[in-house]
């Protein structure tokens, strides 16, 4: 089947962006799933869903023939839309997300909490660490090791695609320049500066080539050294734009 949904980046690495705006800006909405390997289990890791739908689903059921486990990760506690549909279907033993989300929706059945030193099923191939310090979004980011991804949700933006002037005028009062930048509204959730630049220290420890944002274009290896470089102004506990 070929699939037109979700897009191949790497031998089990695949995304879609769908379109959502937010305050008048048009900012897409990443989706991220990983097929696992028989040693996590198999099955699929499926990072901050779009809106569920059969053709979706179908194109999920072909990427994994075999019927494996289906991993839920919901990796903010700003990213609760769409979510019922694959609460419904995925168990929650396998249903992961921050303490802050499971707070915020008590009556969801999320079985797992993804604090920094928990272990999960696809921990060997899929790391993980929270951005400590920003605890009204409690981010988790992801690093694929096999296909040297970094998965990030809100904490960067990489919005390239010329926009209509109002959406544009709205970014740049966002404290946002086309291309990498992290949003004024991101910025003073940070209540923590140090806190949450240890944790962006540990996260550039990893080794990435590749890093897929939960709003904009995906940034491949001829960017990474700019996002390394944005992400650096965060570690000596400044939020330098
Ligand atoms: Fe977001």
């Amino acid at each position: 089947m070929q699939n037109t949904i979700l897009n191949q980046l790497a031998p089990d690495l695949f995304e879609t962006n769908a379109p959502a705006s937010m305050l008048g800006m048009e900012l897409g909405h990443r989706m991220v799933v990983v097929r696992l390997q028989p040693e996590s289990g198999g099955g699929l890791w499926i990072h901050s869903p779009i809106a569920w739908s059969e053709a979706l689903e179908a194109e999920l059921d072909a990427l994994d023939p075999e019927g494996g486990p289906r991993h839920l990760i919901i990796p903010s506690r700003t990213h609760d839309l769409h979510l019922e549909p694959w609460l419904e279907r995925i168990p929650a033993e396998t249903t992961y997300a921050p303490v802050a989300l499971q707070r915020a929706h008590p009556d969801w059945r999320i079985g797992q909490t993804l604090a920094d030193q928990y272990v999960a099923p696809w921990s060997g191939e899929i790391h993980h660490q929270g951005l400590r310090g920003a605890p009204r979004v409690s981010e988790v980011d992801f690093l694929h090791v096999a296909s040297k991804t970094l998965i990030l949700t809100d904490c960067v933006f990489n919005l390239t695609a010329p926009r209509p002037f109002l959406a544009g005028l709205l970014l740049r009062l966002n404290a946002c320049k086309r291309g990498i930048c992290t949003t004024r509204i991101f910025r003073m959730t940070i209540k923590d500066q140090r806190a949450f630049g240890a944790s962006i220290a540990s996260m550039l420890r990893w080794d990435f080539e590749r890093v897929l944002v939960g709003h904009g274009e995906v940034i491949e290896a001829d960017g990474v050294p700019e996002l390394r470089e944005h992400l650096d102004a965060f570690l000596d506990g400044f939020a330098v734009g």
